[in-house]
């Protein structure tokens, strides 16, 4: 799949545009503050409905806008196109249209067009918060598992209603157990699909790794489902309902699941460099790519933010390498194209642009 065409009005800094990418290596360079990151903004918001830089999608909107239009015609593998129309207002109103029909829910999109971004902030998937990892994760399971929606619904139901009554009602011990079996049941069934994902997940990665660099033998990737591993979900709820009732929700389950990544006994995000931190990043997400091309139709759209940063010449070139044998499209931001015009090669289609006062401006090639 690639995103063939895109119009972009009212974003940030950039200027009204019409675009035609490469289906396979897109670069964008400019001076800071020119209008990069927007454009990737732009791309992210027509996949996900949502910008990657704020949670406030109407930050996004040109300060002299009323909204944002974003128009994107979607390539698929099988000679099939799509058009995706995205306008959000500054009231919050926001229209997603897909073939000309109105769709209600970003998954929707997301499930249209699979993004995997890599910037600055990706860092955070190894030192920040659970949660982060978890929806990493479920990014994953969501594309190769039809049934993991429905499951992960099934567990936030179940659980709202578990903390609803720890927090207010006093139920009698049948309906308690009543609810603390629906919970396991269901967290069960998610359990079984992110462990799954993670068993096809882990070995994709180590390869990518390897290929990136030498971390891949010190380096462990694994899967802490939510709760004890040595006892049941239902055990550890029966035994924990007046801890929780103290604390007001349920403290263990699918919800507290995680990814742990360490390096030689360490947290990896203690130990490793900026550089091989970032490396490791663009691993786990490249291999997420790779599982969801091969069961999807098409592959996924990298998103790759300031990709020469806090790496050398060597390991830039294994990771443009890497992202050219994916046969994916992806798109790169760069202050200067040098570092970036001689890691193709020359059968691979690049097209750069050139991002200068929020006007973008396509270059015939990478040696022009
Ligand atoms: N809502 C907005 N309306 C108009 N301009 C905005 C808005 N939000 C941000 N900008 C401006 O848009 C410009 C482009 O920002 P952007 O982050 O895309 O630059 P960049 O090319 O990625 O720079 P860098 O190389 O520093 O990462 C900035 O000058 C910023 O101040
Ligand atoms: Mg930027």
């Amino acid at each position: 799949m690639s995103l063939q065409r895109l119009d972009v009005t009212g974003v940030r800094n950039l200027h009204p545009v019409t675009l035609h990418f490469s289906p396979r290596i897109n670069i964008l360079y400019g001076d800071n503050g020119s209008g990069k990151t927007s454009l990737l903004e732009a791309v992210h918001m027509l996949g996900l409905a949502r910008s990657f830089r704020s949670s406030r999608i109407q930050s996004a909107i040109n300060h002299d806008a009323e909204g944002c239009v974003l128009f994107g015609q979607v390539q698929l593998a099988a000679q099939e196109q799509r058009a995706i129309g995205i306008s959000r207002q500054r009231s919050g109103d926001t229209t997603i249209r897909i073939n000309g029909q109105s769709v209600r829910s970003a998954a929707e999109l997301a499930d249209c067009v699979p993004l995997q971004l890599i910037n600055p902030d990706s860092f955070r998937l190894l030192e920040g918060s659970p949660k982060l990892r978890r929806q990493f994760l479920d990014w994953g399971v969501f594309h190769v598992e039809r049934r993991f929606l429905s499951a992960w619904h099934r567990v936030q139901q179940a659980l709202r209603q578990r903390n609803s009554w720890l927090r207010h009602g006093r139920l009698d011990a049948v309906s308690q157990a009543a609810w603390n079996r629906e919970v396991e049941l269901a967290s069960n069934e998610l359990d079984d699909y992110r462990r799954a994902y993670i068993a096809r997940l882990k070995p994709v990665f180590e390869r990518t790794l390897s290929q990136l660099c030498t971390l891949d033998d010190e380096l462990q990737l694994s899967y802490y489902r939510g709760w004890d591993k040595d006892r049941s979900l239902g055990e550890v709820l029966d035994a924990s309902v007046e801890r929780d009732r103290l604390v007001g929700y349920t403290q263990a389950g699918p919800q507290r699941a995680d990814l742990r990544l360490r390096s030689k006994g360490h947290n990896a995000a203690d130990v490793l460099s900026r550089g091989q931190q970032k490396l490791v990043v663009c691993a786990l997400r490249i291999a997420q790519g790779h599982l969801v091309s091969e069961v999807k139709h098409g592959q996924c759209i990298y998103l790759v933010d300031d990709l020469p940063s806090e790496l050398d010449g060597l390991h830039r070139q294994s990771l443009c390498r890497l992202l050219e044998q994916l046969d994916c499209q992806v798109f790169i931001t760069c202050v200067d194209r040098e570092p970036l015009s001689e890691c193709w090669q020359s059968t691979t289609p690049v097209s750069m642009f050139h991002v200068e006062h929020g006007r973008i401006v396509q270059m015939h090639g990478p040696s022009e």
